[in-house]
């Protein structure tokens, strides 16, 4: 199998990962490399791309600006072009996704074998792996790693503005782009049952029978029970400390509010036979001075000192000033090695990475009763959920953890077994090629050779135009005759398309009313339908491939009682289609309409033209789409294509790579399209405005 990952934004390389560096490049990054190196070793996989955006910034390494960089003898991270150059943050990154969807298409084109699946890591990702996999028809895998709408909602409680929220982090497209993934998912993967079940279910498009909980695994070279020598953070701990021999009672997080370090202090702090048992170990990330740091960990820490002197713990809790990456397994040991255990005192922990490592190294663990800490103890039953907020549950948790001696060598080995069982990354290869197997079997109809090859044009061109009919191609007749004039002087190796909103006899008609040649390819009834060349021969694996997940009978039946909103005539509406005219006084908004039928589960691509066509079609289809599988199928590349068009069932196939024009007279919902790169605003009107474009791209 060839499988392709997909992970846009933050800083991704081979070695020497610079997690924390900026908000981007986090635990994501190192999941997906860790993901894309174990797959690689399975034996039923020969190739993983691990695909990121290219970046060429004096800010950032020269490594990021390789288009290629291998990972491992059968994985490689395969960078692509998105936008500028430069580094950016994720949340920018929108306007250029279509871009690197066209450019993941040529990769795909160009390595000459088809994916068993595309796999995308965040809502960016899934934006361009969505409509790839649905291009090639085949399987659709999606990880979200954090969620808008969760997000949103916190900043919102935190009492942030929802105007500046969407001005920093762009929300409604994150939002949007996310519904539309879970509508293409066949598979989306989490860590934890929460994330199913409190974080999807905010999503209109909530399909749970669809997702699976496969938590990652974690680096068991480095979190194992054995130690190796004497760790030399004990030379720092021995500086706080006045009987470093004790039992340890170690924590391990950021300063920050939500991790709720100061209820241990107090618990600590506040039972003297807790001290008498016992040390605290506080490991909260480096520092060099406290008076310098952003509020939050300056305020955390200087909380935290105060406690300790308030409580006159002195020689009993340690925290020290900075540690390495490799102090941490070491601490974990040293820690189990006098029967101490860990505690995670944080208000809500969504995933928990340190509680799998502690008990890889065999240290029972205490944890907040929330998200991924409670799957960790169910799968590796090594200690005890508390309320975090609650003090006193806190101390005897603690008591109870240090106190039994025999529990504490079970709760040990437990951890240990449970890691094995369920945190290791060869597990999760496991579980994830069977689920893919599983997949296979819903597979789509795969992109194959037409019969009718030979009759086609399409198979010798390289290069192809495709125009819009309505108030595009057609409108002004001196225009269009100045069109057609220039276009029979063009070179041999260009094809001609239209892509319409018309049916095909429609289509035809109007043509040759108008006197333009019939072209080489037909995309119409919005690309629900096309057909090659003189013998308007139909694809009929298009129609298949568009069929998933179309339930054109419970559309129709939900759309009936909407006011505002009629069925156009029965000519227009088609099998993969479904046209109504709206009064948009009275009917409810697109985006109301779109919510309402996601919230049926019904999967529709919503489309309006002309301020009062609206066009229903099953979700692979769009005059853009049927473009890319044409391309895909007649092996003319996406960059290769000029586009005209003038309205809203235009815009799939003005974005991304495409050389769009949009021509003088277009509709005002086209107007968003402008500033997007490779989209040309004519100044001149239907025809006109297609030559001033062909001028423009000297194509
Ligand atoms: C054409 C079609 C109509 C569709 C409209 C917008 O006019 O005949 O059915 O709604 O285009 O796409
Ligand atoms: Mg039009």
């Amino acid at each position: 199998m060839y499988l392709v990952l997909v992970s846009v934004h933050g800083l991704i390389r081979s070695h020497t990962l610079e997690l924390g560096r900026d908000a981007d490049t986090g635990g994501q990054v190192q999941y997906v490399i860790d993901l894309a190196r174990s797959l690689a070793a399975h034996p039923q996989i020969h190739q993983v791309d691990l695909v990121t955006r290219l970046i060429q910034d004096p800010k950032v390494s020269k490594d990021y600006a390789q288009p290629m960089e291998p990972l491992s003898a059968k994985a490689r991270i395969v960078r692509l072009p998105c936008g500028p150059r430069r580094y950016l943050r994720k949340e920018v990154l929108w306007p250029y996704l279509d871009e690197f969807a066209d450019e993941l298409l040529k990769h795909i084109r160009l390595s000459r074998q088809l994916p068993a699946a595309i796999h995308s890591h965040y809502a960016d990702a899934g934006y361009v792996g969505s409509k790839v996999a649905s291009w090639l028809g085949i399987p659709f895998i999606h990880t979200g790693h954090s969620l808008g709408r969760v997000k949103r909602k916190r900043l919102l409680e935190q009492g942030s503005k929802p105007e500046t929220l969407e001005e920093h982090f762009h929300f409604s497209t994150r939002i949007e782009a996310e519904e539309s993934i879970l509508a293409h998912a066949n598979l989306v993967i989490t860590s934890t049952h929460q994330e199913v079940q409190e974080q999807y279910s905010l999503y209109d498009h909530y399909h749970p029978e669809r997702m699976l909980v496969i938590p990652p695994g974690i680096d068991r070279t480095r979190f194992h029970p054995s130690q190796v020598g004497d760790p030399p953070i004990r030379q720092q701990l021995k500086r706080f400390l006045i009987h470093p021999n004790k039992p340890m009672i170690l924590a391990l997080s950021r300063p920050v509010p939500r991790k709720n370090l100061a209820t241990l202090v107090k618990a600590y702090g506040q039972d003297p036979s807790l001290q008498e048992q016992a040390n605290l170990v506080l490991i909260m990330g480096s520092r060099q001075d406290i008076r310098e740091m952003e509020p939050s960990p300056r305020q955390t820490l200087t909380e935290l000192l105060l406690l300790i002197d308030h409580d006159d713990l002195y020689g009993k809790v340690a925290y020290p000033k900075s540690h390495l990456p490799e102090d941490v397994p070491g601490l974990y040991r040293l820690a189990a090695q006098n029967r101490g255990v860990f505690i995670n005192p944080a208000l809500t922990e969504p995933f928990g990475l340190t509680l799998i490592e502690a008990a890889a190294c065999g240290l029972p663990v205490i944890a907040p009763l929330d998200g991924g800490c409670r799957d960790i103890i169910a799968n590796c039953q090594n200690g005890l959920l508390i309320d975090t907020l609650n003090q006193s549950e806190m101390q005897q948790a603690l008591h109870r953890a240090l106190g039994d001696r025999q529990q504490w060598q079970r709760w040990a080995e437990s951890g240990i077994r449970g890691v094995e069982n369920h945190y290791t990354w060869a597990k999760h290869v496991e579980r994830y090629l069977e689920a893919l197997h599983h997949l296979q079997g819903f597979r789509a109809p795969q992109i194959k050779e037409p019969p009718s090859i030979q009759t086609n044009r399409l198979a010798t061109v390289d290069r192809l135009l495709v125009s819009d009919i309505d108030n595009t191609l057609i409108g002004d007749r001196e225009g269009l005759a100045h069109f057609l004039e220039h276009w029979h002087q063009r070179q041999q190796p260009t094809g001609f398309g239209i892509a319409t909103g018309r049916h095909l006899e429609s289509a035809l008609e109007i043509l040759q009313e108008w006197g333009v040649p019939l072209p080489d390819l037909l995309i119409t009834s919005v690309g629900s339908e096309i057909h090659y060349g003189s013998q308007l021969i139909m694809d009929t694996s298009w129609q298949k491939h568009i069929s998933y997940r179309w339930q054109p009978e419970q559309v129709r039946a939900l759309m009936q009682d909407l006011p505002g909103i009629t069925m156009q005539k029965p000519e227009q509406q088609r099998s993969h289609k479904i046209s109504y005219l709206v009064d948009v006084q009275k009917a409810p908004s697109m985006r109301e309409i779109q919510r309402l039928l996601r919230r049926h589960k019904l999967h529709v691509r919503v489309i309006f033209s002309h301020g009062e066509y609206l066009d229903l079609l099953p979700i692979r289809a769009s005059k853009g789409d049927a473009l890319r599988y044409c391309a895909m199928k007649w092996g003319i590349p996406v960059h290769q294509m000029l586009v005209a068009g003038d309205s809203g069932n235009d815009e799939q196939m003005l974005r991304g790579n495409t050389l769009a024009v949009v021509v003088g007279n277009h509709s005002p919902e086209l107007a968003k399209l402008r500033g997007e790169s490779r989209v040309y605003f004519a100044q001149g009107c239907y025809a006109w405005g297609i030559l001033e474009g062909i001028k423009f791209y000297q194509f």
